[in-house]
């Protein structure tokens, strides 16, 4: 099983509409990486994934937002990038509801691994982006 994620300034972009949800993501994952961890029969676990869902989606679509308005090269690249993590949170919710723990940790575990290497590379190119677009608001 994948080791949790810790935040850190590692995983900051500088953007705090950024960094919020970031931050309020690893959280999440972290705890149900935890729940499945521990035998995955979390009654909390539904719960959290519904707020993870709700945040992600709406974390993506700000993010869509941001590179259509500042005609970020490489939105098409990005977007694919956030179309599997959504394909992946659905999955993930099918095996909650279903109970099948084995395959909702390694989910998880596969998210919280994305997570990580999507801020790095991905969300931290956009975020250097929006810096050369914009000089106010950070
Ligand atoms: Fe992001
Ligand atoms: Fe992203």
């Amino acid at each position: 099983m994948a080791a949790l994620v810790t935040w850190g300034e590692e995983l900051k972009t500088g953007w705090t509409f950024l960094d919020d949800d970031h931050h309020r993501f690893v959280e999440l994952l972290n705890d149900l990486h935890r729940a499945s961890r521990d035998g995955g029969g979390s009654e909390a676990a539904p719960a959290v994934l519904a707020d993870l869902i709700a945040l992600m989606t709406a974390h993506f679509d700000k993010e869509e937002t941001a590179m259509r308005q500042s005609r970020y090269r490489l939105l098409s690249d990005h977007r694919m990038q956030h179309d599997l993590m959504r394909a992946k949170m659905d999955e993930l919710a099918l095996c909650i509801a279903a109970g099948s723990v084995v395959t909702a940790g390694a989910l998880i575990d596969f998210m919280l691994d994305w997570l990580s290497q999507h801020i790095r590379r991905h969300d931290r190119d956009l975020a250097r982006h929006i810096a050369k677009r914009v000089s106010v608001g950070r």
